[in-house]
């Protein structure tokens, strides 16, 4: 006897697991609202009017695993269009996905849908991206992490961790409430004096095992964050940007750029007190100092004793330089890529599904941009032309005035047109920003004008 589903998986050389509806546990369905919405909320002993999701500073998490199919019901409760991006996941950039060209008009409602990829677990974020308004929905209060959970999280070493999500962002009010805008952070990025964890200032927190995971996410507009411990004890680096390490480093400082995120573990050796610090760095740009003695206070539980630190995280296997299909330029500058300021119409690279790209990033400006790509994620293969001390997988590099980065860009699994831009959220919203096209190698996306053409002679291997 042959029944129905076997004979499907024999006439189209399938798995049977693959075929639509036969598998015998789906994918788990997470169904999810949320709601962005104006509200007042008291920030710093302030009243302020501020754009939140579900009334909350920062959003609420959206926890998933590995192979979650997830359903997110939105509502744009705002006075303004509105939309939703989900930054870092390697998701489609289209249709009911990360989707960032879609505009929710005030009042409407969008349900978002997407599978979450097996191999992907890691801390990520949403945050507003609709062109032009998302610096000031953003400084308005609207982000949100994503966790999502994988085999890794499990193994003891981390699983044993107290672990918390830390959502950093600046902000600063006046008489008036949430300071605003002034000409002047349209072009250099608008910062604040106050930094917040998960909204408060200045929390104290009470772990509840030897070990903190944090996952660190930097949900400022352009505030950079030098993050250091205590006593410059060593902090423990897993993952960046949503992917973990090979194992982890010790580092005694971190720089997380807007949109950066980062794990670290942090032991508590000693039963004493550590807290989260961030110092002055300069961006190229007069920045605000920071009011804060620190960002925030660990209280270890007495007689916590550290977990073993983790030594094989995952493969971080290195793309082959002699391997790259496309090679490119970049270049950066106040609200320009490549000389030129953002157009929704143009399309400024237009690439192969499949191809390993190599772009050389050059910030060929006066202050520091950090560079993001939406849906696939990068390398960074050499950093003023030396190779980085650590490989790790990122969507957003930092650049300092005149530095080079060559980024090894693996095209795979998703096609369709998104956005690279600086994150610096200001200047994105500016126009320092540009769009990719990736279509199937036999089909090229139809009318395109490529800005960014291949240059056979840069990322040379050696
Ligand atoms: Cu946080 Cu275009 O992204
Ligand atoms: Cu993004
Ligand atoms: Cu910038």
């Amino acid at each position: 006897m042959i029944d129905r589903r076997t004979f499907l998986s024999l006439a189209c050389g399938l798995p049977a697991a693959l075929l639509p509806g036969t598998a015998a546990t789906g994918p788990r369905l997470v169904r999810r609202r949320l709601r962005a919405v104006r509200a007042g909320r008291l920030v710093l002993g302030r009243e302020v009017e501020a754009m939140l999701y579900d009334g909350r500073l920062p959003g609420p998490v959206l926890e998933l695993e590995e192979g979650d199919r997830l359903e997110l019901r939105f509502e744009n409760a705002l006075a303004e269009p509105t939309n939703l991006h989900f930054h870092g996941m390697r998701i489609p950039p289209a249709g009911r996905a990360d989707n960032v060209f879609l505009e929710i008009p005030p009042g409407e409602r969008f349900t978002y849908a997407f599978d979450i990829p097996e191999g992907e677990a890691g801390t990520y974020w949403y945050h507003p991206h609709r062109h032009g308004t998302i610096a000031r929905q953003m400084w308005a209060g609207l982000a949100g992490a994503i966790v999502v959970r994988g085999p890794v999280d499990r193994m003891p070493e981390l699983d044993g961790c107290d672990e918390r999500v830390v959502m950093l962002r600046d902000i600063d009010v006046d008489d008036a409430g949430l300071a605003r805008h002034t000409p002047n952070d349209w072009h250099k990025g608008k910062e604040g004096r106050f930094l917040l964890a998960n909204g408060a200032f200045e929390p104290v927190w009470r772990m509840r095992a030897g070990t903190a995971r944090l996952r660190l996410i930097n949900a400022s507009n352009a505030r950079y964050l030098r993050l250091a411990l205590s006593d410059r004890r060593p902090l423990f680096l897993i993952a960046t940007d949503g992917h973990f390490l090979e194992k982890p480093v010790d580092l005694d400082e971190l720089l997380l750029t807007p949109a950066q995120r980062a794990d670290i573990l942090v032991r508590f050796e000693d039963g004493r007190d550590i807290d989260l610090l961030a110092l002055h760095y300069n961006r190229g740009a007069p920045t605000p100092r920071l009011l804060n003695r620190y960002v925030l206070r660990m209280r270890p539980v007495p007689g916590a004793r550290p977990l073993p630190l983790p030594d094989r995280l995952a493969e971080v296997p290195r793309p082959d330089l002699r391997a790259v299909a496309v090679r490119r330029e970049i270049t950066m500058a106040m609200f320009l890529v490549n000389g030129r300021n953002y157009r929704h119409d143009r399309t400024d690279i237009v690439a192969r599904a499949g191809d390993l790209e190599c772009w050389r990033v050059a910030n060929v400006g006066t202050m520091d941009h950090n560079f993001h790509l939406h849906t696939w994620y990068f390398q960074v293969a050499r950093l003023n032309g030396r190779p980085p001390p650590f490989r790790a997988w990122h969507d957003t590099v930092n650049l300092r005035p005149g530095e080079v980065a060559e980024l090894l860009v693996p095209l795979v699994r998703e096609t369709g047109r998104t956005v690279f831009h600086c994150h610096i959220a200001e200047h994105g919203d500016r126009g320092m920003m540009g769009n990719i096209e990736v279509g199937r190698g036999d089909r090229p996306p139809s009318g395109a004008s490529v800005i960014l053409a291949p240059q056979p002679e840069i990322c040379r291997p050696g």
